[in-house]
């Protein structure tokens, strides 16, 4: 019994719980940010910054702890700008995103999971040459979110985390039914996603959250899914859509889904749909990046952190008058329980530290208009993202440190008329628990 005393003592020493570095950050409102090529975009907005020791109001995010770490960048056009922005680490450009309608406001996203030293550094940057306007409403288009990974693995024995991340420099026509592939890989822990295939295969069980996007060739049609497949038995999981007349066109989505031990997931191109999809050493705009939130293993331990995790989809069309909440109604992963399907408010369980995103399509000629609201605060969002000839979609991210009882929910502040369908879900919202600062309030 004694010996059982120590023994916990010492690795709960060891492991402790894991208190990542994570910060969201953005833009003034009612603001249009114009900078010049080959410019560090800067964020001087604190949405909020955990633990990072050096000032990111410059936009360069530099690395005070060695580690794992996921970043997402959200973009949206002026009315009558463009943006090409590239995500770097330190002078590696390693991920493109890229925004234009000729009036209209449009919103593009990528993400990618890297490897960092203390004292690398991660910034956002223009291209050489190429300026840039960004829109900023009242709602915090244009974000820029890091999130260093990691988990509280108490009794597996297992410190390592579980991450793959990679992007294609090719132009890539997938027909229907074929696979997205990746050309680079960013980081891959364990060999899990197969370059030579674009399978990404679960090596262990668990809660895993899965983030993809892409940006079409001119004039041309991407509409890609995300598939798993265990023993043969295959689950559609969520989708992306883009096309714009005579223009490039981008989505992205991130979901939060269980997968099996052996299970494989690999985004493919619609049935019946050629994606024609834009990619060169330049241009890195398709991506596909996940991580283990937490293995099954560690989710049974007793003495484990608090563990939320939870993701929405929607599976028919809604439409959203302004101030109403999006009803997501399919579950993905709910582990406490604490999302209303009939209100589509997720209820903070744990007081703690958070990691939010959401994404949506609109039905061609209705306006996006729509953020994530804490209480009657919206934190980041996308105002009057339009197209009217076809769907379009848009998304957004944050870290928030939250307090058991305070409420999360993806509002419209105009009407929005939002596709979806069982096997074309493109509306997704999905947060986690990154760390507990609080007790248990509810559940
Ligand atoms: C771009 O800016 C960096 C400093 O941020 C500078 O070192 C580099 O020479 C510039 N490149 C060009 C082509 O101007
Ligand atoms: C961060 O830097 C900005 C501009 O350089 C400065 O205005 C701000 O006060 C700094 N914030 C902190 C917390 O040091
Ligand atoms: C959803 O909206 C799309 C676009 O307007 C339409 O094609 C589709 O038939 C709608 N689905 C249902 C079930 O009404």
């Amino acid at each position: 019994m004694i010996a059982h005393i120590i023994w916990f003592a010492i690795i709960s020493q060891v492991y402790g719980k894991f208190d990542p570095i994570a910060f969201t950050v953005g833009q003034p409102q009612q603001s249009a940010e114009h900078f010049s090529g080959n410019s560090t975009i800067t964020y001087p907005i604190v949405i909020t910054i955990h633990n990072p020791t050096a000032n990111i109001s410059n936009g360069i995010f530099t690395c005070s702890r060695d580690g794992i770490y996921k970043f997402k960048v959200f973009g949206c056009s002026a009315t009558y700008g463009h943006f090409i922005l590239d995500l770097y680490k330190n002078s590696a450009a390693l991920a493109t995103l890229y925004g234009h309608v000729n009036g209209a406001n449009v919103a593009a996203s990528n993400t990618v999971i890297v490897q960092l030293k203390l004292g690398d550094t991660v910034k956002v940057k223009s291209k050489t040459s190429v300026p840039v306007s960004l829109y900023n409403s009242g709602l915090k288009e244009n974000t820029f979110t890091g999130v260093q990974l990691g988990s509280q693995p108490l009794y597996s024995g297992d410190h390592a985390v579980i991450a793959f991340s990679a992007t294609s420099n090719h132009h890539q026509n997938v027909v229907g039914d074929a696979i997205v592939q990746y050309h680079t890989q960013l980081v891959d822990d364990r060999g899990v996603l197969d370059l030579s295939t674009g399978v990404f295969t679960a090596r262990s069980s668990g809660y895993y959250v899965l983030h993809f996007s892409s940006t079409s060739m001119q004039n041309e049609e991407l509409w890609l899914d995300l598939w798993a497949n265990k023993d043969h038995v295959e689950r559609y999981i969520c989708s992306i859509y883009a096309f714009v007349d005579f223009e490039w066109a981008s989505a992205g989505n991130t979901v939060i889904v269980h997968l099996a031990s052996g299970e494989q997931v690999a985004v493919f191109s619609r049935s019946g749909h050629v994606s024609r999809l834009f990619g060169s050493s330049d241009y890195q705009f398709t991506s596909f990046s996940g991580t283990q939130i937490i293995s099954d293993d560690d989710l049974s331990n007793p003495d484990a952190e608090p563990v939320v995790i939870f993701s929405v989809g929607l599976s028919k069309n809604a439409t959203v008058s302004s101030g109403a909440s999006i009803l997501f109604d399919t579950i993905f992963v709910d582990l406490k329980r604490s999302y209303n399907k009939n209100t589509g408010v997720f209820v903070v369980p744990v007081t703690g530290i958070y990691e939010f995103h959401f994404h949506c399509l609109s039905r061609a000629d209705s306006n996006l208009n729509l953020a994530l609201y804490r209480s009657n605060r919206a934190v980041v969002g996308f105002y009057n993202i339009r197209n009217a000839a076809h769907s379009f979609s848009a998304g957004n991210a944050a870290v928030l440190e939250l307090t058991g009882g305070e409420t999360i929910s993806i509002k419209a502040d105009d009407y929005n008329y939002l596709l979806g369908a069982p096997n074309e879900v493109y509306c997704t919202f999905s947060g986690y628990m990154l760390h507990s600062t609080g007790p248990i309030v509810i559940g």
